[in-house]
């Protein structure tokens, strides 16, 4: 079996895929599975989807990669979109979500270091059961002790806040912050939203101690709760907000979106990726991000996601075993217990695809592209899987 010569750190289902169309994947045996699961999150267009099919095949048969030495026409062109659809003055472009958040670690700490003629003031606040990537720093910045184990020393100069508790967050925030991060919705944390009040609160206490605030937006953002990105929803503003997952429609794209004055501290050579931002990465990024605005998805993210946790409420008034459904728009979390993990897998043998955040929650987040159909069929096939459950 391929597991043989896998690294194993990961454990895949027994599945081999083969192709996807809309919202369905199909495997290699001929099963069809609707898929609410997207890639974890990265999906927004679904599989195959016409326009981005066709962006991409141009792409590649006319230019891939020219490295940051120089531009491509679609590096320009996604600079220009990220920053007209955001807060940001100026993006750095890579390959993933950790690699963004390092970025803004970096940006954050040289920010501080030139604006204080190099006195230290590098310390970064993140939350407990924050997710925030695997590279050391990222993994670092998450708190949750199961991502370090084993991996010490870790970087040095991190501590926790809980999330969604203020009087926390304002015991760790003083002149010595550098940044906070935060995740506007906990995302492998289990789904947990922040409250608006506590993104305000992490606003203000930013403002007043000189700290830039970083918003993870790496699962929010591109259009999963229903706005472009999770902190217009807030109407509370990041000075950095980084991005990927969603960006690229399954090609590896990632960003890190900033204002002039928090890029203030980086010069020519203060930090670089080889493939970051590449053409067929910007041209994949710029087509979803086209097709997001083109085809009103926003909308649709809005009404599929009211339809799905209406339906969802309704199963949890059938099976106790659900005690919680939250979220926005099409990032959705059912809270079931330590049952959320078989849940999942009876589901995909009722064809449908969904995965677990953290140990107890079902995590729902579809291609942005789903319908009001898919959803009924989804919230059948789950239906199923609970009744199964119960039976066992
Ligand atoms: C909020 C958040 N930040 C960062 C990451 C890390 O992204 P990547 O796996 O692309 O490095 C993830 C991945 O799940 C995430 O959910």
């Amino acid at each position: 079996m391929a597991a043989r010569h896998n690294s194993p750190n990961y454990g895949p289902a027994p599945v081999i895929f083969e192709r996807g169309e809309g919202v369905y994947l199909y495997d290699r045996d001929g099963g069809a599975y609707l898929d609410f699961m997207a890639g974890i999150a990265v999906n927004a267009l679904g599989y195959a989807h016409p326009q981005l099919t066709q962006a991409l095949a141009e792409q590649v048969g006319r230019l891939l990669h020219v490295s940051n030495l120089f531009y491509s026409a679609e590096q320009i062109e996604l600079l220009e979109l990220l920053c007209e659809t955001s807060f940001a003055d100026r993006a750095f472009l890579c390959n993933s979500g950790a690699e963004a958040n390092e970025a803004a670690f970096k940006l954050a700490r040289r920010y501080q270091h030139t604006l204080n003629q190099g006195e230290q003031r590098a310390q970064i606040v993140s939350m407990n059961q924050s997710f925030h990537g695997r590279t050391l720093a990222a993994i670092t910045a998450t708190g949750q002790p199961k991502y370090h184990e084993g991996f010490a020393p870790l970087v040095p100069g991190f501590v926790y806040a809980d999330f969604n508790d203020i009087e926390s967050l304002s015991a760790l925030v003083g002149p010595q912050t550098a940044a906070v991060i935060v995740e506007p919705i906990q995302g492998e944390g289990g789904v947990r939203p922040a409250t608006p009040q506590f993104l305000k609160a992490a606003r203000e206490l930013c403002d007043r101690h000189g700290a830039l605030l970083i918003f993870d937006e790496v699962q929010t953002g591109v259009g999963r709760t229903g706005s472009l990105y999770a902190y217009q929803h807030y109407g509370v503003t990041p000075d950095i907000m980084t991005l990927a997952k969603g960006l690229g429609g399954g090609v590896p794209v990632g960003a890190m979106l900033a204002t002039e004055r928090a890029f203030g501290g980086w010069t020519r050579g203060s930090h670089a990726s080889t493939f970051g931002g590449n053409a067929l990465a910007s041209r994949a990024a710029l087509t979803v991000l086209r097709v997001i605005e083109q085809d009103n998805l926003l909308e649709n993210v809005r009404a599929a996601g009211e339809r799905l946790i209406v339906g969802l409420r309704e199963l949890a008034r059938r099976h106790t075993l659900i005690s919680d459904v939250r979220g926005i728009g099409l990032m959705i979390g059912v809270e079931c217990g330590p049952a959320a993990g078989d849940v999942a897998t009876l589901a995909r043998k009722h064809g449908l695809l969904l995965n677990t955040a953290g140990a107890t929650t079902l995590r729902l987040v579809p291609p942005l592209i789903v319908t009001a159909d898919d959803v009924d069929e989804a919230l059948a096939r789950l239906g199923r899987a609970f009744e199964d459950f119960s039976q066992r």
